[in-house]
């Protein structure tokens, strides 16, 4: 663990990374788009990195982190994982993007089928929000109805129908939207009256992972009242699972409260890393699925499809989500361990291999904030607001290396409290 800490660099420091935000303002907005803006992070954060390996990830500088982002999920065997850069480039050296699919979309499609139990069938695309989007057009293509009900604060990615920001956003882009509290069945059962016939569906994220809140697992009373008022009212029940897919199960995400969705929405860690996404759907919606439009230019790419069948291999040999919960574990321990040393009262949240931390009395996350910029300068790159990422690469090692960062952050805080 001491590679890690050896000669902390100063914030000082930090031509490249200053001189490529400096040349991006100039034709990039804002710097840089959507949820990777760095300013959005603590003083110190890095905009740019140069590489990846394993748990750990090199910023434009040349500083080491251990990293609990992971890419902000796609990474869960490590960066560069052998087998499936192997796989990836086996099918580079055949084709990737071709006038139609390779065979490899066929081995994959059975692959899901067989790996998760609702599916009947699958179609692939590139990003999460292609996914989600999906669920709901063949939602409402299967039912012939319009409304979908959505929790608050929840994120289902980037496009009118759902993004974070009424930029640019009609009022008609989100007409058929009714709004329901995450975990409440009661404000479900109202939301669920409220679209009467003209219900199409219901979305639900994995568990409840709003931005800058304590995450909440999925009360498995919920699930099963969500999944009940779908079959009582005809309408699909589609599980977003683009943030927890493949991390928290292998089957989905809510496989873990025994509930199993219509439709389901998959990306981020289906390819370590790979731009690919899936919705996964029962053998109602099949002939729904078949009617919409759905595609893209590059959505039948071959590489991030050999990718994702190496993933999925790699996770299912290891029990990917077992290893990834224990090291998320061992995290959590050692941070109540550090923060009780210090006499400050944190609190964690989420399932152990996407953990969120937060400090006591923090309604503006100073505290977070000062930890993280702390750690970050001891080689642990954590985030104070959003769940973070653990990986199968993150052995014991690595982990006790980032409680040592995040030693040093709690004495930051300490300090300011
Ligand atoms: C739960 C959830 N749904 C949908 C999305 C959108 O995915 P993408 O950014 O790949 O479009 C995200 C992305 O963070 C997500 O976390």
């Amino acid at each position: 663990m001491s590679q890690l800490l050896s000669a902390p660099p100063s914030l000082g420091t930090r031509p490249a990374d200053a001189g490529l935000r400096a040349r991006a303002g100039r034709v990039i907005p804002g710097g840089l788009w959507g949820h990777l803006d760095a300013a959005k992070l603590p003083e110190g954060y890095p905009q740019f990195f140069a590489r990846a390996e394993g748990c750990r990830l090199w910023d434009a500088d040349g500083r080491e982190f251990v990293d609990f982002m992971c890419s902000w999920g796609p990474i869960v065997l490590g960066h560069r994982h052998p087998a499936v850069e192997e796989a990836a480039s086996r099918q580079a050296a055949l084709g990737d993007c071709l006038n139609g699919p390779a065979p490899v979309l066929v081995d994959l499609a059975e692959r899901l089928v067989e790996t998760i139990p609702h599916a009947a069938w699958c179609l692939l695309a590139k990003n999460g929000t292609d996914a989600t989007t999906a669920c709901v057009t063949v939602a409402r293509a299967g039912t012939g109805r319009r409304k979908v009900l959505v929790a608050r604060g929840a994120y289902h990615g980037a496009v009118p129908w759902c993004s974070p920001s009424v930029a640019g956003v009609t009022e008609e882009d989100r007409a058929h939207l009714i709004p329901f509290d995450y975990n409440d069945a009661a404000s479900l059962e109202a939301a669920v009256d409220r679209a009467g016939p003209d219900l199409a569906a219901v979305i639900v994220s994995a568990f409840r992972h709003d931005m800058g809140v304590a995450l909440e697992l999925p009360d498995p009373a919920f699930a099963r009242a969500a999944r009940a008022a779908c079959d009582a009212a005809g309408a699909a029940l589609i599980l977003d699972d683009v943030r927890a897919g493949f991390r928290l199960h292998l089957g989905g995400s809510w496989e873990t409260v025994g509930v199993r969705p219509d439709l389901a929405a998959y990306s981020k860690a289906i390819a370590n890393g790979h731009a690919l996404a899936a919705v996964t759907g029962t053998d109602r919606f099949r002939d729904a699925a078949t009617r919409v439009f759905a595609t893209g230019s590059f959505w039948c790419a071959a590489v991030p499809m050999a990718a994702a069948l190496a993933t999925l291999a790699e996770l299912h040999r290891i029990d990917g989500p077992a290893r990834m919960r224990a090291a998320g574990e061992r995290l959590r321990a050692g941070l109540a361990r550090l923060a009780a040393r210090h006499g400050l009262v944190i609190t964690q949240s989420g399932p152990p291999a996407m953990p969120l931390m937060q400090f006591a009395e923090d309604p503006a996350v100073r505290l977070g904030e000062a930890f993280c910029a702390a750690a970050l300068r001891h080689g642990a790159y954590f985030h104070p607001r959003h769940n973070m990422f653990l990986s199968c690469a993150h052995g014991d090692a690595d982990i006790d290396a980032a409680l040592q960062a995040a030693d040093v952050g709690f004495e930051a805080v300490a300090r300011i409290v």
